[in-house]
């Protein structure tokens, strides 16, 4: 009894904290860490103490989470206070970010990070470097902002052999994408849309040009895999060269367009991993994500089909992400149990190059309106390249120059063969322009 009520008085002990970077998802995190306090200090019986916070600028001007007091510009403060458990690595960029977490690491102490570039290109390294050490190293935020997919791909999905991941992981060109398609406008008035909103960033590149939603893929296709997976493993193509003609064309034939991150294990042992625009049919539950929103489909061999969806970014449903992390590595460190970083993967299932994935094509071509060009088209494609044509259908005609826009649909032909057949096309005189040509998914 009197044991009892000693234990009741006690201040539970605090866990220390530091937060690197105070931006959009930094933010977010010190806000619920004060806003939640009460609740969390119930779930994990342990107080979250927010101890020093990293930023580049400290005369910005900062919410009202951010307390003032306890920000710094030196990350060697951080790594002298013995009361900090937990770096929270929310600064974005590869280094110095990597070079902090690695510094975490080794001074052993738990690392969450919602950097998908540093998972994706260090993954392995950081894992191994934690274990080592005796402490984890979380990434939940890392890919998909709120929805939980890091998880269930650690736990609830590890009795299945996933066979297929398609995802929809960057809202900024899923937004872009949308706008084209409801609005019939181009990619550059859909992208000033998106930056005027504050969904782009004023440098799009990574975004548009499919760099992050590849550095997703690689921290995707490894859990889910089994293997590691790297940036430069990714075939990756963003979706500047898309038209307003291109979506409308493509509902007439029964498709969306979306920016997908594929993953898929082949026959044989290796996997394929690669980010493109495709033609999805409109049927296709990841044809109806639209807006900032992300989904990831999986398929495992024992669980079938499975769909999560959510916001993908931003202040709230991101720090959700982070502070689940926190939470449970706070949670472990109450039960005084060591680190159990996961096993880092090694590359050891090979990755099919790219050259020889075998897939439908749409084929929009601007040619002269005049008899014979067609054949011609047909002759390169069919009798040359042994590509089969299953649609040939024509759209504008233009009576400035007599010219038409034909769209082409091609049966399944190997990636290298259309490449082939699209550098002989471009020189063909009856072909004045390829306007675009995109894959065609199909589920397997
Ligand atoms: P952000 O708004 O640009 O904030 C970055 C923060 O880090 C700023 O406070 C900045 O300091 C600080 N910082 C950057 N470089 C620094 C350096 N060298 N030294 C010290 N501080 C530095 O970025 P964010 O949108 O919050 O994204 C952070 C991370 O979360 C990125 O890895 C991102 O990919 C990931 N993420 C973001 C979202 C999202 O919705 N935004 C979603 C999922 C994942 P100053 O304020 O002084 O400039
Ligand atoms: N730029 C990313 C996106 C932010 O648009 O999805 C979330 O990682």
């Amino acid at each position: 009894m009197t044991q009892q009520s000693t234990t009741r008085q006690e201040a539970p002990a605090s866990i220390g904290i530091a937060l690197l970077g105070a931006g959009v998802v930094g933010g977010g995190v010190a806000h619920s860490i004060g806003a939640h306090a009460a609740e969390y200090e119930r779930r994990i019986g342990r107080r979250l103490e927010l101890r020093q916070i990293l930023v580049r600028n400290p005369e910005k001007v900062r919410g009202t989470s951010v307390d003032p007091g306890i920000v710094t510009t030196d990350f060697d403060q951080i790594l002298s206070d013995p009361k900090i458990q937990i770096v929270v690595e929310v600064m974005g960029g590869e280094e110095p970010a990597y070079r902090y977490l690695c510094q975490t690491l080794e001074s052993r102490r738990y690392a969450v990070t919602a950097n998908k570039e540093v998972m994706a290109k260090h993954g392995p390294e950081l894992l191994s470097l934690a274990r080592r050490n005796g402490v984890d190293i979380l990434f939940e935020a890392s890919v998909g902002g709120g929805i939980p997919l890091i998880a269930p791909l650690k736990r609830d999905l590890i009795a299945n052999e996933i066979t297929s991941l398609r995802a929809i992981v960057n809202g900024t060109t899923n937004y872009i994408l949308t706008r084209m398609s409801s609005e019939g406008i181009d990619f550059a008035d859909a992208l000033e849309q998106a930056q005027a909103l504050g969904y782009a960033e004023a440098d799009p590149t990574n975004d548009v040009e499919g760099i992050d939603a590849a550095y997703k893929l690689c921290i995707l296709a490894s859990l889910a895999f089994r293997t590691a997976v790297f940036p430069a493993d990714v075939y990756h193509e963003g979706i500047t060269r898309l038209r307003a003609n291109d979506f409308r064309y493509a509902r007439e034939l029964g498709y969306a367009i979306k920016l997908l991150a594929i993953g898929r294990r082949l026959a044989g042992g290796s996997v394929e991993v690669r980010v493109h625009p495709v033609l999805l049919r409109e049927d296709e539950p990841l044809s109806k994500v639209d807006g900032v929103f992300n989904a990831v489909e999986l398929e495992g061999d024992l669980t079938g089909l499975v769909l999560f969806q959510g916001q993908g970014a931003g202040s709230f449903p991101t720090s959700s992400a982070v502070l689940a992390d926190v939470i449970d590595i706070a949670r472990e460190i109450g039960l005084g149990q060591s680190g159990r970083a996961m096993e880092p993967y090694s590359a050891s299932q090979q990755i099919r190059p790219f050259e020889e994935l075998e897939s439908r094509h749409y084929l929009r071509l601007r040619v002269p309106d005049r008899a014979g060009v067609l054949s011609k088209i047909c002759g390169v494609l069919g009798d040359q390249y042994g590509i089969s044509i299953s649609d040939i259908i024509q759209k504008e005609t233009s009576q400035e120059d007599q010219s038409t826009e034909i769209v082409i649909m091609t049966h399944a032909a190997r990636e290298a063969s259309m490449r082939a057949a699209l550098m002989e096309l471009e020189q063909l005189p009856v072909v004045n322009e390829i306007g675009n040509f995109i894959r065609v998914e199909t589920p397997r």
